[in-house]
């Protein structure tokens, strides 16, 4: 059975997030600030930027993250999702697969990006309501060598049809967690993590967070727009990503990974959110933009970019690798610097080092 209004939400989704565009939060990094250093003694062949994400390598510490699937109308745009992601040897995320393996439709949307992209290290993406076994479907279907799971609960209050009840969602994915093949990565989706949620989780088992902080793509006001008349203002609503870093930083150890993303749109946000701790940058509505407004090959070069800008400022920084990123001196202004005041993080221990 092919679900109308589900294929209509995907296609207002990218509709929406293209034309409402980043914001209103900014993603906090801009209070975040390197020191230059003047004498780096670095050669760029000295720069090495590979990293592990829940015990998978990537050779570039990206992610085209989760945006879509689930309708015949956008295969072509996670082809050259794939593709772009291909091409900087980048992971890729999914959209939410959880549609389609409940009405067991619309493979062909998500099997593309394996097809694509056969030696990609490839993410499946689910609900939290998910059963196990339809987490693993998720899981087979792309061959994938992680699964993510997603928390809206913003998103959802802002539609009519949302789900209202969050009870029980922790124990549900205790038992994905405990049924799955992969890696799960818990991810928010534009509204970030605070300590206590993650903590939470690592006390339950989990071991990766994509903190998804607010600042980017910003779905209450995606669906705001969608559901004009229900009046539900939540657009402002969110914790930035670079409080969610440093949240995140302060209570994961060194076997944890963390995935920053939320608002991620260039190669300074992408160190600057390394250099707080994240193992990864995932980026999503930037690169959606550059695929439906200037095409796949300009979205590919834009990540190339990025990446070589993060090369540049680790040069300038004096750090050989992402572990010497998390150790480069920083320092903290306006609104972020109260933040840090506010929740207990010493300013200046995390000028020094953010993360074991
Ligand atoms: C059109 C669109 C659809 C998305 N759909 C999903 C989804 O199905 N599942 C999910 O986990 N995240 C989804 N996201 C959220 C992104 O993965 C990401 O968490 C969020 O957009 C913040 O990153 P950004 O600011 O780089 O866009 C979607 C994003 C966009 C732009």
């Amino acid at each position: 059975m092919v679900d109308m209004s589900r294929e209509q939400r995907k296609l207002d989704h990218i509709r929406y997030a293209l034309e409402l565009g980043d914001g209103p939060l900014t993603n906090g990094l801009e209070n975040v600030h390197f020191l230059h250093n003047c004498l780096p003694e670095l050669a760029p062949a000295d720069i090495d930027i590979t990293t592990t994400l829940s015990g998978i390598k990537l050779s570039v510490p990206f992610l085209v993250n989760a945006i879509t699937g689930g309708t015949d109308n956008v295969t072509e745009i996670n082809r050259k999702l794939a593709q772009t992601a291909a091409a900087a040897g980048a992971a890729i995320a999914v959209g939410s697969q959880y549609g389609a393996v409940k009405t067991q439709t619309n493979y062909r949307s998500f099997e593309i990006v394996r097809e694509t992209y056969p030696e990609g290290v490839v993410f499946a993406n689910i609900s939290a309501l998910a059963t196990p076994a339809e987490a693993q479907q998720a899981v087979d279907m792309l061959s994938a060598n992680a699964l993510q799971i997603h928390l809206n609960p913003a998103q959802e209050l802002v539609m009519p049809e949302g789900d209202r009840d969050f009870k029980g969602l922790l124990a549900n994915m205790r038992r994905i967690l405990e049924h799955v093949s992969v890696p799960v990565i818990v991810k928010e989706t534009g509204c970030g993590m605070a300590a206590e949620q993650i903590r939470r989780l690592l006390a339950l088992g989990f071991t990766c967070f994509d903190v998804g902080g607010a600042g980017g793509t910003n779905f209450p006001a995606i669906e705001a727009k969608r559901f004009a008349a229900t009046g539900t203002d939540l657009a402002g609503w969110g914790l930035a990503t670079a409080p969610s870093l440093i949240e995140a930083a302060a209570v994961c150890g060194k076997n944890d990974t963390i995935v920053a993303s939320g608002g991620l749109r260039d190669g300074l946000a992408s160190a600057k959110a390394l250099a707080l701790g994240a193992d990864a940058v995932g980026m999503s509505g930037n690169i959606l933009r550059c695929i439906m407004e200037d095409g796949v090959e300009v979205a590919q070069q834009e990540l190339l970019e990025i990446i070589t800008d993060l090369r540049l400022l680790m040069l300038l920084t004096g750090s050989r690798d992402l572990k010497a990123l998390r150790k480069t001196p920083l320092y903290f202004t306006g609104a972020l610097r109260e933040f840090l005041l506010c929740r207990g993080h010493d300013p200046i221990r995390l000028s020094a080092v953010r993360r074991n």
